[in-house]
C-alpha cells in the first residue's frame, strides 16, 4: 500500500452505509453573512487541515503540482478567502500577478492584508464568481476555483466566465471534495445525532455534493475540451480531541447542523451533540492512540 493511500476497503464499505444522498445546500449570501462574515472559520479550518495532517505532501504542494507555474503567469484566485492558498503560491509567480475575488468583504480583506508589500502585483475584486464581467478576454493563464464552487449560484455562467477570461492553453484549476471525504467525523456526528433521535432533515452530507469530485466532470466537460482529475488523500490523526472538537463545531458547523437558524436546535441540543461526538473521539484516542479522519480530495484540471 502506498502509505498515503488512506482509504481502505473497509472505508469504503462504510461511506455506502454512513454518507446520505441528499446533501445540504446553502445560498452565496448564507455563506457571505454566515460563514465567511470573518475568518474565523477558515483560520480554523486551515490550521487544522495543516497542522494534523499525515500525508507529507500538503495541499498547497499539490496544487503548484497542479498548476505548473513557470513564475509568470497571471493568475485569478475565485473564491480566494483570507489569502491562504495565495500566500504559498506567490513565490511561485515571482514575475506574474494576482487576482483575487472573492463576494465576503471580510476575507477578501484579510487576503489583501497577507498579500500586501509583496512584491507580486496583487489586485482584489469584492464580487461573486459569475460575474466576471469586470475582466477582459483572454487575461488569465490560470485561474482556480478551489474548495468554493458548491456556494456560486449559477454554475454554467461561471464556468462560461472562466473559458472566456482564460488565455488559451491556459489552466483552470477547481478543487473539491468527495462527499465521503472525512467520513469519521460524519460517522461520529451521525451517530450522535441517531442517538439523540434528531429531525431527519438533518442527515444529509456536505454542501459539496452539488459539485463534487465524484460529479463534476460531466459539468465541466460541457465548457472545457479536457478535464482531468488528480485526486489525492490525506489523513488527520488527533491524540487530543480538542482541535478537533473545534474542527467539528466552528470549522464544520457541527457537519452543518448549526449552519442556519433553526428554531428545533437550541444550544442545550449542540452541547449535548458535542458532547456525544467528543466521547466518541476520546474513545478512538484512548483504544487505537488516535482518532483518524480520512480525507479524500483533489482538483480537476480543465483546459
Ligand atoms: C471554503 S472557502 C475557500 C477559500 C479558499 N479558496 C481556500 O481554499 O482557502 C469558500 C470561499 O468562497 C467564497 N464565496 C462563496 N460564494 C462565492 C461566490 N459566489 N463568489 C465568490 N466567492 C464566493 C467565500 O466567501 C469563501 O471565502
Amino acid at each position: 500500500m502506498n502509505r498515503t493511500d488512506f482509504r481502505t476497503p473497509d472505508l469504503d464499505a462504510l461511506a455506502q452505509e454512513i454518507i446520505p444522498k441528499q446533501h445540504f445546500e446553502f445560498s452565496t449570501e448564507t455563506a457571505r453573512d454566515r460563514f465567511f462574515k470573518d475568518t474565523r472559520m477558515l483560520d480554523v479550518k486551515q490550521h487544522v487541515h495543516n497542522a494534523f495532517r499525515t500525508n507529507p505532501t500538503s495541499m498547497l504542494d499539490h496544487m503548484i503540482g497542479n498548476l505548473a507555474l513557470t513564475g509568470t503567469e497571471d493568475l485569478l484566485d475565485l473564491g480566494c478567502g483570507n489569502g491562504f492558498v495565495l500566500e504559498g503560491l506567490r513565490p511561485h509567480l515571482a514575475d506574474g500577478s494576482i487576482t483575487g475575488l472573492d463576494n465576503a468583504p471580510a476575507v477578501l480583506d484579510a487576503a489583501r492584508q497577507r498579500l500586501h508589500g509583496t512584491a507580486t502585483p496583487c489586485s482584489w475584486i469584492e464580487g461573486s464568481a459569475d460575474d466576471l464581467s469586470a475582466l477582459g478576454d483572454d487575461t488569465f493563464d490560470r485561474v482556480m476555483a478551489n474548495y468554493m464552487i458548491h456556494y456560486v449560484p449559477d454554475l454554467s455562467r461561471c464556468f462560461t466566465e472562466v473559458r472566456r477570461v482564460l488565455r488559451p492553453g491556459g489552466i483552470f484549476q477547481l478543487t473539491t471534495d468527495r462527499t465521503d471525504s472525512m467520513l469519521e467525523m460524519y460517522q461520529a456526528h451521525f451517530t450522535a445525532l441517531k442517538a439523540m433521535g434528531a429531525p431527519e432533515d438533518l442527515f444529509r452530507a456536505s454542501p459539496k455534493g452539488r459539485l463534487s469530485l465524484a460529479n463534476g466532470a460531466p459539468q465541466l466537460q460541457a465548457h472545457f475540451e479536457d478535464v482531468k482529475t488528480v485526486t489525492w488523500q490525506d489523513q488527520l490523526r488527533f491524540t487530543d480531541p480538542d482541535p478537533f472538537m473545534a474542527f467539528y463545531e466552528v470549522g464544520h458547523n457541527h457537519c452543518c447542523a448549526s449552519s442556519e437558524p433553526d428554531e428545533r436546535i437550541g444550544e442545550g441540543f449542540l452541547r449535548e451533540l458535542r458532547s456525544r461526538v467528543r466521547a466518541q473521539v476520546v474513545k478512538a484516542i484512548d483504544t487505537e492512540g488516535f482518532f483518524a479522519v480520512t480525507k479524500y480530495t483533489g482538483s480537476f484540471l480543465c483546459r
